[in-house]
């Protein structure tokens, strides 16, 4: 009997490689860039199982290219707005993420953001690194403390609340938005009050976004709800870039609408707007949320354990669309 077909679609951690080599035949994109539409194409055709990053596109024209044998998409990522899941499911394709694993690495990299941006970390770096010319006096580069100011966190799953756990530590209050509230015991712990976006966007000093990105959140944060936050406060985004209309921040953070902003994510990534390299008062990152060994690792390997449990025929550890997993048992 042959052995499946393994396709991966850009170079992840060897630990998640060597893993799924136990199940098939593996292959790996040699080269280390997104795959060009025709090229991904190209290499899921006849694949069982594709292991995706968040830049593949995975539609209609990528099932069609796989072909009717492709069992399961297994996306090295939390987040899946990459993938038309409807058109997977229609076609009995399980989809696959990695959630959990990622979540400290991403929460520590949003109190990052939150202390860079506040603490105007990227300035002062500039300064040394431009050798200009300096002497400590009293008011050079003042932030804003964040003891007893308010984190707004848009979205409180799992990384909302542990980078709200965070930053109660550094003594700020936690207000949250969410169609679903957390628990009491959450609550409790954190002190959390569930208020409307509008009220949050209103009182946070820090807006931090931790929602997925989906047809509800695209430009959540617009314009209006831009001009609703405090002159004083800044916007943070760890989580996917669209969820911000990227134009209509430019514009917030040159008019002094807003103090400031933390960005890990953009609207047309690897794209950043022009805009926003030019200002001072914002921190850019390149899409570092879960970069560290051992998170990029686990995530590579959670993604190998989905799809292993596929090919065994056992329930994968996290399904996006598990009711095809009840279609095939019917
Ligand atoms: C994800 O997993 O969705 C992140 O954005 C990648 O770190």
């Amino acid at each position: 009997m042959s052995r499946p077909k393994i396709v991966v679609t850009r170079r992840i951690p060897e630990p998640a490689v060597e893993l799924l080599r136990e199940a098939g035949d593996v292959w790996v994109s040699p080269d280390d860039r997104p795959l060009e539409t025709q090229e991904l194409h190209d290499a899921v055709s006849g694949a069982d199982i594709a292991v995706t990053l968040l830049h593949d596109r995975v539609d209609d024209a990528f099932l069609d290219a796989a072909g009717d044998q492709l069992r399961a998409v297994c996306n090295v990522a939390v987040g899946f707005d990459n993938i038309d899941v409807p058109a997977a499911t229609k076609r009995g394709v399980l989809i696959a993420n990695t959630p959990a694993v990622l979540t400290e690495a991403t929460a520590d990299l949003a109190m990052t953001l939150i202390l860079a941006v506040t603490r105007r970390i990227g300035e002062g770096e500039r300064l040394i690194r431009n050798r200009e010319k300096w002497s400590w006096h009293m008011f050079m580069l003042l932030g804003m403390g964040l003891q007893e100011k308010t984190l707004g966190v848009v979205g409180m799953g799992a990384i909302g609340q542990a980078l709200a756990r965070r930053a109660k530590a550094f003594g700020m209050e936690i207000v949250y938005s969410d169609a679903r509230p957390a628990s009491d015991e959450v609550e409790r712990e954190l002190g959390a009050r569930r208020v409307e976006l509008d009220e949050l966007l209103e009182i946070a000093d820090v807006v931090s976004i931790h929602a997925p990105l989906m047809d509800s959140t695209r430009h959540l944060i617009d314009a209006q709800a831009l001009a609703r936050m405090k002159d004083t406060a800044y916007l943070v985004n760890s989580a996917r870039g669209p969820i911000i209309d990227e134009a209509a921040l430019v514009e917030a953070l040159r008019s002094g609408q807003i103090a400031g902003a933390g960005l890990d994510v953009y609207e047309n990534e690897p794209e950043v707007d022009p805009g926003l390299i030019e200002l001072d008062n914002v921190v850019l990152l390149p899409h570092l949320g879960s970069a560290t060994i051992e998170t990029r690792t686990a995530m590579g390997v959670l993604a190998a354990r989905n799809a292993l449990a596929v090919l065994s025929g056992e329930d994968p550890p996290t399904p996006v669309n598990p009711e095809v997993l009840e279609g095939s048992r019917t």
